[in-house]
């Protein structure tokens, strides 16, 4: 073989595993890495994939190893890398050429980049990939942003390479220019959402009623099995009942409780303040995740305030059920935010086809995304997912445990953020009479910033003071 049409930079761990998808599916494919010595190793471990790949131990090599038009994935860590690389190899490609940045990028850099490479012709594509590196090996969900013509060359890799729900695969093209990022940026936030909920519920079991993760995960494992069904939900189980070979020890008692955040779960909460949404499930989430690193202060905050022991006044039902409702929150708020996103740069994004696309290979497949694709496929009222028929049966249940679940919580000095951020969103949205005439008559009141009347059209100011 000497030309592929698709190149891969970057041979780490998830760009390994998509090149040899991509070689098992039959495609040619050209890779290279910015450590060329990687190259040997990796077409050496790839045995009988090798067939289908070229490696190539320089750019000039890599461009050469490809027919036009060319289209160059780029897995490599987002930023700085990625710019490096656009640098190195746009000067060697040809108008029509499309550079694929398949890994976390902020949305707004796809755009720029997008519009730098147009003015030399050469397309660029933002690709979000999910599923880990088993994922990337057997079936990620992929979404894909970037000119629509762009697309029909690589479709037929992509589609090959996808996670398939009943036969459907989870990729798609979802609109122009940043949407692929985006619509993975949302993933991710709707992700950190749904990791710090179980991860709440499971405190509360360990430290409200004192159960052992063995227990807790064997009960996850039964939830597993019902309505929260999902591959969070599924791993969390396996998680908590896993051992630490060298003490013995329950694996999840001896990870230090400090999480780490590579920047996807803020941009989702940073987007979603500027469309003038409030993705709070998530920010919840981003919150704890800061939180969590402040180890040392933690520790002082316990000696100085421990938690009382209050009986929990919740059962397992309840817990169950709370969790399903909050995950419901959290996907409609980051279908809201995504919604806004789509109208605020003119996408288009169908709904409906993103969650279809995340029902499979993605890490926040759940059983609930089949309902919500054929709730954005109905009349949503007032077109919110939050409304769905489909879900008032769960939500009514979900939210009545939810406030148990929440009032024993906070009697018990426990933190449940998330839950909180869900639920007070939840009240806010079934409130027909909110609370911000206050806000807004304090506003005219110190800044003559007018108000609406609810009697009479116009703008208004109160009769305030002088
Ligand atoms: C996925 C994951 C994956 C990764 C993120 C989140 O969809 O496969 O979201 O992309 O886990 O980078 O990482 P952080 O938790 O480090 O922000």
């Amino acid at each position: 073989m000497t030309q592929a049409n698709i190149g891969l930079i970057g041979l780490g761990t998830m760009g390994s595993a998509l090149a040899q998808n991509i070689a098992e599916k039959g495609f040619p494919l050209a890779v290279t890495t910015l450590h060329p010595e990687r190259v040997d190793s990796f077409l050496k471990d790839a045995g009988p994939l090798a067939d289908n790949l070229i490696g190539a131990k320089s750019p000039q090599e890599m461009v050469d190893a490809l027919a036009t038009p060319r289209s160059l994935i780029l897995l490599v860590p987002a930023g700085k890398a990625v710019d490096a690389i656009v640098e190195i190899y746009a000067p060697l490609l040809s108008p029509g050429d499309t550079i694929i940045d398949a890994g976390n990028a902020n949305f707004h850099n796809t755009r720029k980049r997008a519009d730098e490479l147009a003015e030399m012709g050469l397309h660029f594509v933002g690709m979000g990939v999910s599923g880990g590196e088993e994922g990337a090996r057997h079936g990620p969900s992929i979404m894909v942003g970037g000119a629509k013509e762009s697309y029909a060359p690589i479709r037929p890799v992509i589609e090959a390479i996808a996670a398939k729900f009943e036969g459907d695969h989870c990729a798609d093209w979802l609109g122009p220019d940043g949407a692929g990022h985006f619509v993975k940026t949302v993933h991710n936030g709707i992700e950190y959402a749904d990791m710090q909920l179980i991860s709440e519920v499971y405190g509360l079991l360990r430290d409200g009623e004192d159960i052992k993760p063995q227990e807790i995960g064997a009960l996850f494992a039964t939830w597993n099995a019902g309505g929260l069904s999902s591959y969070l939900m599924e791993i969390s189980a396996e998680i908590l009942q896993t051992t630490d070979p060298e003490t013995n020890m329950p694996m999840v008692d001896i990870i230090k409780d400090k999480a780490g955040q590579k920047g996807t779960g803020r941009w989702t909460v940073i987007e979603a303040l500027s469309l003038g949404q409030s993705a709070s499930a998530i920010e919840a989430a981003v919150g704890a995740r800061g939180w969590s690193a402040d180890r040392e202060a933690r520790a002082t905050g316990e000696t100085l305030f421990p938690a009382t022991a209050l009986q929990a006044e919740y059962d397992r039902d309840d817990l169950e059920a709370a969790l399903l409702a909050a995950r419901i929150i959290a996907y409609a708020q980051g279908f809201q935010v995504l919604t806004a996103a789509s109208e605020e740069y003119d996408w288009g994004v169908d709904m409906a086809r993103v969650a279809e696309i995340w029902r499979a290979g993605c890490i926040i497949r759940s059983a609930l995304l089949d309902d919500i694709s054929d709730a954005f496929r109905s009349d949503l009222p007032d077109g919110r997912l939050l409304f769905a028929p489909a879900f008032h049966g769960a939500l009514s249940k979900g939210i009545e445990a939810m406030r148990r679940v929440i009032a024993t919580a906070v009697s018990q000095g426990l933190p449940v953020p998330a839950f909180s951020a869900s639920l007070a969103w939840f009240d806010s949205m079934r409130q027909a009479r909110g609370t911000t005439n206050m806000v807004q008559a304090q506003r005219d009141f110190f800044g003559a910033h007018g108000f609406e009347r609810l009697d009479q059209p116009g703008a208004h100011h109160g009769p305030w003071g002088s």
